[in-house]
């Protein structure tokens, strides 16, 4: 059997790590894995230590292993290939990790993989299909993204879609996801951690696949596959069939570590943290029940995607830092903070998913007209996006 390609789409500070995390397993299980891990990375010039020209960021990746710009000081193995050419980074491959800011992956699906799609198709002289025309046939993916989509295409019938199945209808590949307690430094650093990967049990008795289904432990679709992947002696995984509560959760802890960036910037102490993370954890069990019930209560409170990861966002967490910086702002009289200006001068360029995440749950649950049921979630909107008075918080919870 030839051992599966793999390929990662995205150069961020998680997508990086990532990069780093299968680059490893790639190269401890040769048979298994193709041990040349290629890998996307959105095109920029930036300047290297010392260097006195800007040069394109993969070519930096690929000479220095190092990703200056959005993880710098970590040693990236060498057997990890960085590209902007996304034909380059993806064509034939078995497993497809995607890992960007979710807000750019319609574009990067639009600007980069759909033409070439055409392309094919004109060679083909038919319609190239991307399973089986650009990656392998029985090619998977698993997103490493957190937020939704809000489908806006009738507005009349809004629909929520968790990004997972985003992907899969777009380029019909069975998605899974991978989410849990995981900032990005600490396992770039090989600090031990957790996480939770789904995959769709559906598609392990796909009808395609039934032949080939877990015969062999080279086959993607087998979920042992995954965890091979991604395990690491610092980086333990969870192989579960619940990739709606994987994502829901890993999506909406964001919002909550606004809030907590919100009460750490005014000063108010472990306790009004405490108590946002608990108010959080209720909203985000409520909000997956409620609109994906596949998703299940024991995922939010004992996978590492769940609670865990809830905790070390409102610990540590780039949402927490914007949230944070945010509150002490409006403490100095600052009533106008426009916070996608505050994201990039916190960040350098990175972003806190919360923010964008906080404006898709609003819009759909003002959709539901249920905004009044999730107080948390509203209340961080309305402090983002409406200039509410961060003071009010606690009454702005207090709705029982
Ligand atoms: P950030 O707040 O740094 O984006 O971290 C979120 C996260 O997913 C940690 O597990």
């Amino acid at each position: 059997k030839k051992p599966l390609r793999v390929s990662v789409i995205g150069g961020g500070n998680w997508g990086t790590t990532i990069a780093k995390v299968v680059s490893e397993s790639a190269l401890e299980y040769p048979t298994l894995f193709d041990i040349n891990v290629r890998w996307w990375v959105h095109e920029e010039d930036i300047v290297y230590k010392g260097e006195n020209h800007p040069a394109k960021i993969s070519y930096i990746l690929n000479n220095f292993h190092e990703n200056v710009k959005y993880l710098p000081g970590v040693r990236l193995p060498d057997n990890l290939h960085a590209t902007g050419n996304m034909l380059e980074a993806i064509e034939d491959c078995d497993i497809l990790v995607f890992n960007v800011p979710h807000q750019f992956l319609g574009s990067i699906i639009d600007t980069h993989i759909t033409p070439i799609l055409k392309e094919k198709s004109q060679q083909l002289g038919r319609e190239a299909s991307f399973r089986g025309d650009l990656v392998a046939r029985h090619c998977i993916a698993i997103s490493c993204l957190k937020g939704f989509h809000i489908n806006l295409e009738d507005p009349k019938n809004l629909q929520i879609q968790l990004l997972s199945d985003f992907i899969d209808n777009k380029l019909n590949i069975p998605t899974g996801s991978l989410s849990g307690a995981n900032l990005a430094s600490e396992v770039a650093k090989e600090n031990f951690s957790e996480t939770t990967i789904s995959f769709p049990p559906r598609y392990v008795t796909d009808k395609d696949h039934v032949s080939v289904k877990c015969n062999s432990i080279a086959h993607p679709h087998d979920p042992k596959i995954l965890k091979t992947l991604f395990h690491r002696p610092y980086f333990h995984v969870r192989v579960i069939d619940d990739v709606a509560g994987v994502s829901v959760a890993g999506a909406l802890k964001n919002i909550v570590a606004l809030a907590c960036g919100f009460v750490k910037g005014l000063g108010w102490g472990d306790n009004a943290a405490a108590a946002i993370q608990r108010i959080g954890l209720q909203e985000i069990t409520k909000f997956g029940i409620k609109y994906f019930p596949a998703s299940k209560m024991e995922t939010y409170y004992v996978e590492s995607a769940g609670v865990a990861d809830l905790i070390t966002t409102c610990n540590g967490g780039r949402n927490v830092k914007v949230g944070k910086r945010y509150a002490e702002m409006f403490l100095e009289g600052n009533r106008d903070i426009n916070i996608g200006d505050l994201e990039k001068e916190v960040l350098n360029g990175q972003s806190a998913q919360g923010i964008i995440t906080s404006e898709e749950v609003n819009q759909w649950l003002q959709f539901k007209n249920e905004t009044n049921e999730f107080p948390l979630f509203s209340c961080v909107y309305k402090c983002l996006f409406e200039k509410a008075d961060l003071t009010e918080i606690p009454s702005m919870l207090d709705t029982e």
